[in-house]
């Protein structure tokens, strides 16, 4: 079986002064993520691998660096799901866990739940061993900024077409195919910026933000949460590759319904259970990386809108 990952660092106007900051995480997610592959790890800790390396990358909206809520706080979401067993874990609202995508892990292998929420959730970490951390430490100097700028503007809606694409979101996901032919995905992000507290987007949902199946595919989403949540718009792309038989057809023609159904802003990442990639976004960019079987290298790049 062709070993395969691609990953996603959001999808949104992304300021031309971070694009490279943008591409270089991504690489980097990816090449950790093949990495384990090629040693014949399984797709899970390929996917885990990829997403704490841009969770611990300071430019994404996710772990530390992430997006500010309405109260100045961080607070996390993130979702794991295996394609073999369709076991998923997921967590949201936690603001004491620095790399909230090993925590849906956990949640996968270690609950009998698939989703657990705030002081739930970090009571969980600590039943299973992981250290919480101090909620400051996952705070940038960019970040508070930004929160101060945006409490000194004008009452303006957080949650807006404009202010989406102002200002969010650096989401960040990754699906891995690997040598026992097993999919995985994952999916971690501090949210919109300025978000009401206690606001979940898509990220941690099973089927709106990600959805893994080995029989089907493989898509994580980044992009408008409320929108994405309301087109289920990660199975709707498992399900386009499973009837197209093509990764990259399916992912823009999720595309092209989240666009005309629901004016959606976002981006895909998706795998066939061949290890094809497809990517797509209706957002001024996305980041990306890939890297599948024949591959010398990771490919990065930051792609705009046509
Ligand atoms: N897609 C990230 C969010 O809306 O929270």
């Amino acid at each position: 079986m062709p070993e395969a990952i691609i990953v996603h660092g959001g999808a949104w106007d992304i300021p031309a002064d971070l694009h490279a900051e943008h591409v270089a995480g991504c690489r980097a997610a990816a090449e950790a993520g093949w990495a384990v592959l090629s040693r014949r790890g399984s797709a899970l800790d390929a996917v885990e691998a990829a997403v704490r390396v841009m969770e611990e990358h300071p430019v994404f909206d996710a772990g530390f660096g992430s997006h500010l809520n309405r109260d100045a706080a961080v607070e996390l979401d993130a979702g794991m799901m295996d394609g073999r067993t369709l076991m998923a874990g997921a967590v949201a609202a936690v603001k004491r866990v620095r790399d909230p995508i090993s925590l849906a892990r956990r949640v996968l292998h270690d609950s009998e739940h698939v989703f657990l929420v705030g002081e739930g959730a970090e009571l969980f970490a600590q039943e299973v061993g992981m250290a919480l951390c101090d909620p400051a430490e996952l705070i940038v100097e960019r970040e508070r900024l930004a929160w101060e700028r945006r409490r000194a503007a004008a009452p303006a809606a957080a949650n807006s077409r404009a202010a989406f694409v102002a200002r969010s979101s650096d989401t960040v996901g990754a699906a891995a195919l690997d040598a026992d032919g097993n999919l995985a995905v994952g999916n971690s992000t501090g949210g919109t910026f300025f978000k009401h507290p206690g606001r979940v987007g898509d990220t941690p949902i099973i089927g709106c933000g990600l959805y893994a199946d080995n029989t089907l595919g493989a898509a994580a989403c980044t992009g408008w949460g409320e929108q994405i949540m309301k087109t289920v718009l990660a199975k709707t792309t498992v399900d386009q590759i499973a009837l197209l038989g093509n990764a990259a057809t399916a992912a823009n023609v999720a595309i092209a319904y989240f666009k005309l159904r629901i004016g959606g802003l976002g981006g895909i990442i998706c795998l066939s259970p061949e290890g094809q990639v497809g990517w797509a976004h209706s957002t001024p960019h996305m980041a990306y990386a890939y890297r599948t079987a024949g591959m010398d290298a990771v490919v990065a790049a930051l792609k705009s809108a046509a």
